[in-house]
């Protein structure tokens, strides 16, 4: 008889698991599948902002057999906070030209919306063809600005998250499901000492 397979380990500095990373696979596949429906099968340029996105882009984009370009934005983050301060900034832009070119702008998730919202305004000044925006994870109850995404993965509740490529002072990134930090764990420098 083939052994059962071991449930994953929580992680000591997770409270819980929010998202198992078959749960994130078999999303990721079916976002595909929506974003394939809307496009055809005609090009677009997938713009990355990393590094937060940088495991789900490149899951989904191997979903995805349209022919894509991939460039990447870099925003500001919150550095050791668990909730954004003040305005995002641009840190590195685009090297691609994307006028008229359809866009698709991807995030590893939806909070306030600023970020998004800066990023949307950036790349509209650069007349695409067409901006759609995709993220995996959104807070709705979160949101200060008036934005939704186009495409989204999963809504979550307003906890503060870790995994996927998702960071708290750019520790755990490399988990591979999402949960949600412990309390004690959204402190500078909680992860120094053990
Ligand atoms: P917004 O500008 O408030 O929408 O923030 C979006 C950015 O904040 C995302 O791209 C993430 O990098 C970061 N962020 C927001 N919530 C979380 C979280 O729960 N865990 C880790 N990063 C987060
Ligand atoms: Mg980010």
């Amino acid at each position: 008889m083939p052994a059962k397979k071991k449930p994953a380990k929580l992680h000591p500095d997770l409270a819980e698991v929010l998202l198992t990373d078959t749960q994130i696979k078999r999303r990721v596949k079916s976002l595909a599948r929506e974003i394939k429906a809307v496009y055809g099968d005609g090009e677009f340029t997938i713009i990355s902002l990393i590094n937060g996105a940088v495991m789900f882009t490149s899951d989904l984009m191997r979903e995805i057999d349209n022919p894509v370009r991939l460039d990447c934005i870099r925003v500001s983050s919150y550095g050791t906070k668990t909730k954004s301060i003040g305005t995002p900034q641009i840190i590195h832009s685009l090297t691609l030209d994307i006028a008229r070119r359809h866009v698709l702008l991807i995030d590893d998730i939806l909070d306030t919306g600023k970020t998004l919202k800066l990023v949307k305004e950036l790349v509209l000044k650069l007349k695409p063809a067409s901006l759609r925006t995709c993220v995996l994870l959104d807070k709705k109850a979160r949101r200060e600005v008036d934005l939704e995404a186009d495409f989204v993965g999963f809504e979550i509740p307003d906890k503060f998250v870790v995994g996927y490529g998702l960071d708290f002072a750019e520790r755990y990134r490399n988990l591979r499901g999402i949960g949600v930090l412990k309390p004690e764990k959204q402190v500078a420098g909680a992860w120094a000492t053990g």
